[in-house]
């Protein structure tokens, strides 16, 4: 059985990892309205990998005779008008789900449950991952600047993305 705190740590996180997916979803518009449909491709993926995330701490919670509770999802919140700006504003959003997944290692190492150590050390090197991914279109689009047919070779680009559904824990 799960530590009630280490419980209710899960569950905050789950539900961050849902808006997460809903956060990408909204971005994903942007780029559906600018016709950059490799941009579209790598949001739907991004959107997917979100939700493998939140589903693998939900099953997570059921094998180890937890409970579930699912909260509201907040609205998703962007300022970025631009592509550059989007994905600053992605990268930013990742490093603080870093630091949450962190929060999360700090309550299991506190309650000293050495299981849900072993599983969360899977989100800690995804998040590795998700961080350089990120950060490697961020710098390939702030290197594109204002031409447009670098921007378009890196949407071509983007569209080769193929979502892999995770192999948790
Ligand atoms: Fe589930 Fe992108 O962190």
């Amino acid at each position: 059985m799960i530590n009630e705190k280490l419980q209710a740590a899960f569950n905050d996180q789950i539900n961050k990892e849902l808006y997460s997916e809903y956060l990408y979803l909204a971005m994903k518009i942007f780029f559906v309205e600018n016709d950059l449909t490799g941009f579209v491709n790598w949001f739907d993926v991004q959107v997917q990998e979100e939700h493998a995330h939140a589903m693998g701490m939900f099953d997570y919670l059921g094998e180890r005779g937890g409970s579930v509770k699912l909260e509201a999802i907040d609205k998703p919140v962007f300022n970025g008008k631009t592509p550059v700006e989007i994905f600053e504003e992605v990268l930013k959003h990742e490093e603080y789900v870093t630091s949450r997944i962190n929060a999360l290692l700090d309550v299991a190492e506190e309650t000293k449950d050495r299981a849900a150590i072993i599983f969360l050390n899977w989100y800690l090197k995804e998040q590795v991952e998700e961080e350089a991914s990120v950060g490697g279109v961020l710098a390939k689009l702030k290197l594109i600047g204002d031409d447009k047919k670098a921007l378009l070779m890196l949407d071509k680009d983007l569209a080769t993305r193929v979502f892999n559904p995770p192999v948790i824990g």
